[in-house]
């Protein structure tokens, strides 16, 4: 379905829950999030049941996000029963990578296509510091086991943070020589921490891209890539995979958004950076119909605004990433 822009919405992201494993400083506090309760939480079968509402109003993409998606139990299943909707074409999982080890054979059994894999930085001891409390080998594991599973593509997302890995632009783009991976780098944003902090630390696409040029040559444009999300590709010679840049705030993206955002414990997110949600859970608890949900998401699409407005400064968002999805 269009929206009032006459962007075509297929695409739905689910947020399975506001739990993670790891507490990455840009996303999540030290101490944690008082994590919403077992009951409040969507079950796989309702969750199954708003994708198929979903699909009546044309989205036939999933992804699926957290907090850390492969902490909640009974991911496997929840996959299979989504793959088993006929219009769904397209289930992929952004992750931390950690637990990925011991499920991506599950995960690829139930119907996962691909996955996205944050990775920030090389180096162990910055793991440590941006993710308070991970080692860099489960993360790096995790990228294993994805490769050996054949997950189609397999991305990275960095999120460059200035004074923290702009040392490492060449070296993280090395790694698409050596494996065929995408790896994306994508612009701080500044939800859920202090303004101050990401406009200070935040480093535009195009100085990223830059860097990259002069010290490996001159970027070619890859027209298609697998995906549903606002990345642009690039090619370098003799690359295995691509170089992708995901620039929110400096060269937004919303002319052609195609996406609403499912919470964890029930709401329909028709932005990101909007506080605007319409809660979907009560309906659905109160046997609402297919029909009636389907109404409910084509509200949604309705109130997706034209764009954001994270360049005109600090919003109180009422969430924090991890409580969103990404
Ligand atoms: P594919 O292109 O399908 O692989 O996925 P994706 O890039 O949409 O998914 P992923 O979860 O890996 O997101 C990568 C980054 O893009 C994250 O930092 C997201 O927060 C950001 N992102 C995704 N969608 C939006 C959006 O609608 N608005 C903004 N501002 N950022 C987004
Ligand atoms: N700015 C940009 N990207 C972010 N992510 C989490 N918080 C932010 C932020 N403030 C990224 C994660 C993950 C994806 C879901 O969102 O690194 O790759
Ligand atoms: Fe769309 Fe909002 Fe994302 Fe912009 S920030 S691309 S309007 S969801």
């Amino acid at each position: 379905m269009k929206d009032d822009c006459s962007r075509e919405i297929n695409y739905l992201r689910i947020s399975v829950t506001d739990r993670c494993n790891l507490r990455c400083t840009y996303c999540m506090p030290r101490e944690g999030i008082k994590p919403i309760s077992h009951h409040e939480i969507l079950r796989n079968e309702e969750i199954e049941c708003l994708v198929r509402a979903a699909a009546l109003v044309g989205i036939n993409k999933i992804r699926l996000t957290g907090g850390e998606p492969l902490v909640r139990k009974g991911l496997p299943e929840l996959i299979k029963l989504i793959a088993a909707v006929p219009e769904i074409d397209d289930i992929a999982l952004t992750t931390n990578g950690v637990l990925l080890p011991d499920m991506a054979a599950r995960l690829k059994e139930a119907g996962l296509k691909r996955v996205n894999i944050s990775l920030d930085t090389l180096k162990p001891r910055r793991y440590e510091e941006v993710t308070r409390m991970g080692k860099i080998g489960d993360a790096w594991r995790g990228i294993e086991a994805a490769l050996e599973q054949d997950f189609h593509p397999v991305k990275i997302n960095v999120v460059a943070i200035r004074g923290f890995n702009d040392d490492e632009i060449l070296d993280l783009v090395g790694l698409s020589f050596k494996y065929p991976l995408h790896v994306r780098f994508i612009e701080l944003m500044p939800i859920g921490i202090s303004d101050a902090w990401a406009s200070y630390r935040h480093i535009p696409v195009f100085e990223i891209k830059d860097i990259i040029e002069r010290g490996m040559g001159k970027l070619q444009e890859v027209k298609r890539m697998d995906g549903n999300g606002p990345a642009k590709y690039y090619h370098l010679p003799g690359i295995q995979g691509s170089i992708g840049f995901i620039s929110p705030v400096s060269d937004h993206f919303c002319s052609y958004c195609n996406r609403l955002r499912l919470t964890a414990e029930g709401r329909l997110r028709p932005c990101l950076y909007s506080n605007k949600e319409i809660d979907v859970k009560k309906p659905l608890r109160s046997n609402a119909t297919d029909m009636e949900l389907a109404k409910l998401f084509a509200q949604a699409i309705k109130l997706k605004p034209t764009r954001h407005n994270i360049g005109e400064g600090w919003q109180e968002q009422d969430r924090i990433m991890s409580q969103i999805g990404g």
